[in-house]
C-alpha cells in the first residue's frame, strides 16, 4: 500500500484523515488519548479492525504521558482512558477487544510497577497493530481462491487497507487474488449516508489499478439480474457465536439479494470480530448516527425541514444467508454455531474477557 492508515510516532498517534478522502490525503496528527477517540467518534479513522488498534495506541499514548509513578493513581488515569475509548463507537467488537488487552497488561501494574507497565503497554498496542497486519495477511492467502479469473465481486462499504493495520479483509482478498495475477472486475456500493464504499473502496481500488465500477446502493439487484456479479465479499463489525453479521447499513440487503439470484455472499474478518459471548446478532449494538447524515449530502440539506430521518450505522445479516466466514484461521462454513466455537476453541487469540464471559453464560444457561 502507498499510504499508511495508522501510525505510532512515540509521542503521537498519526492517522489518515479519511473524512477528507479522496479529495484530499491529509494526516491527523493526535497527541493524546482524547484526540485519538475524537478521531475515532468522528471518523477520522474508521473500519472495525483499524479503531482497535487507534483505541490501543490512544491508551499506550496516555500511558506515556501520565506523571505519576504511584501504580493506584496510573492505574485509575489509565481505567478513565480505557472508559473513554470505550465510549466512541459501540459495535465494532475489535474495539473492546483491544481495550480489553490493555486493560490486562495494566491490571498488573501493582506487580510490575509503573514503569515497566508503561513499557508493556506501548508493547502491547505495537503488537495489536503488527498482528493486524499478519492476520490481513492470511485472510487473503485463505480466501483468494474464491476468486476466479472473470469474476464479478460486489462489495459495500470499505473493508480494505483505510479500515486496518494492513491491507484489509475483504479487499485484502481481493488483493491477493490480483497478486495471483487473476483478473476480475469489482463493483463497489457507494454506501449511503457516509460514502466509504464511494470515497475509500473506490479510491483505494483506483490507486491499486484493479479495474472497478462504482455504484449506488440501489443498483446491485440490477447488477446480479443482468449476471455481472458472481460473488459478494463483504467486512464485518461483530459475528455472533451463531455467525449473525453486523456490517454496514446495506450489507442485510446485499445478503438478501444475493440469495435470491444464488450468488454467494463471503464475509472476510479476523477472529478478534467475533464476539462469543452473544447467542445471536439480536444482542449486538447498532450506533445509530446523527440524522444529519442522511438528510444532508455532503454537508448540503437535501430533505425538507423537519422530516424526521432513521441513521443505524450498521445491520445484521442472518447466518443462514452468509456462505462462509474468512478468517485468518481458515474458512468457517455452517453450521456456525458449532465451527465458530470449535475454532474459537484452538484459537490462541481468543481474549480472556470473552472466554470468561462465555463460561458465565453457559452455566446460565445450563
Ligand atoms: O462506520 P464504519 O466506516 O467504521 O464501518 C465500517 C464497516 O462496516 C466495515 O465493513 C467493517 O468495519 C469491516 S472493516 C475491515
Amino acid at each position: 500500500m502507498k499510504f499508511k492508515t495508522i501510525e505510532w510516532k512515540g509521542d503521537r498517534v498519526r492517522v489518515l484523515d479519511q473524512r477528507r478522502l479522496p479529495q484530499e490525503v491529509r494526516f491527523l496528527d493526535c497527541r493524546d488519548a482524547s484526540s485519538v477517540a475524537q478521531a475515532i467518534r468522528t471518523m477520522a479513522i474508521r473500519g472495525a479492525p483499524a479503531i482497535g488498534v487507534a483505541a490501543a495506541m490512544g491508551i499506550a499514548l496516555a500511558a506515556k504521558r501520565i506523571r505519576s509513578n504511584q501504580p493506584k493513581i496510573f492505574q485509575k488515569n489509565l481505567e478513565r482512558v480505557c472508559g473513554e475509548m470505550g465510549r466512541t463507537r459501540p459495535t465494532a467488537v475489535n474495539l473492546f477487544w483491544a481495550v480489553n488487552r490493555m486493560k490486562k497488561i495494566l491490571s498488573l501494574v501493582h506487580l510490575n510497577g509503573v514503569e515497566k507497565t508503561r513499557h508493556y503497554l506501548i508493547e502491547e498496542a505495537l503488537r495489536i497493530y503488527k498482528e493486524d497486519i499478519e492476520t490481513n495477511r492470511r485472510i487473503g492467502e485463505n480466501g483468494r481462491r474464491l476468486i476466479r479469473n472473470g469474476d464479478g465481486i460486489l462489495t459495500h462499504c470499505n473493508a480494505g487497507a483505510l479500515a486496518t493495520g494492513g491491507f484489509g479483509t475483504a479487499l485484502g482478498v481481493i488483493y491477493a487474488a490480483r497478486d495471483e495475477g487473476k483478473q476480475f472486475q469489482v463493483f463497489v456500493d457507494e454506501t449511503r449516508p457516509m460514502l466509504q464504499g464511494c470515497r475509500l473502496t473506490a479510491w483505494e481500488l483506483v490507486q491499486e489499478k484493479i479495474p472497478a465500477t462504482l455504484i449506488t446502493d440501489n443498483m446491485a439487484g440490477v447488477l446480479m439480474r443482468k449476471g455481472l456479479v458472481n460473488l459478494v465479499m463483504v467486512g464485518a463489525d461483530r459475528i455472533a457465536r451463531n455467525g449473525d453479521t453486523a456490517n454496514k447499513i446495506g450489507t442485510y440487503g446485499l445478503a438478501v439479494l444475493s440469495k435470491s439470484h444464488g450468488i454467494p455472499f463471503y464475509v472476510a474478518a479476523p477472529t478478534s470480530t467475533i464476539d462469543l459471548t452473544l447467542v445471536s446478532g439480536e444482542e449486538i449494538p447498532i450506533e445509530e448516527r446523527n440524522t444529519a447524515e442522511v438528510t444532508h449530502f455532503c454537508g448540503y440539506p437535501i430533505a425538507p425541514k423537519g422530516v424526521k430521518a432513521f441513521n443505524p450505522a450498521f445491520d445484521v445479516t442472518p447466518h443462514s444467508l452468509i456462505h462462509g466466514i474468512i478468517t485468518e484461521k481458515g474458512i468457517i462454513r455452517k453450521p456456525f454455531h458449532k465451527n465458530l466455537r470449535k475454532m474459537s476453541a484452538i484459537s490462541d487469540s481468543l481474549p480472556v474477557w470473552q472466554a470468561g464471559k462465555l463460561r458465565t453464560r453457559n452455566s446460565k444457561e445450563g
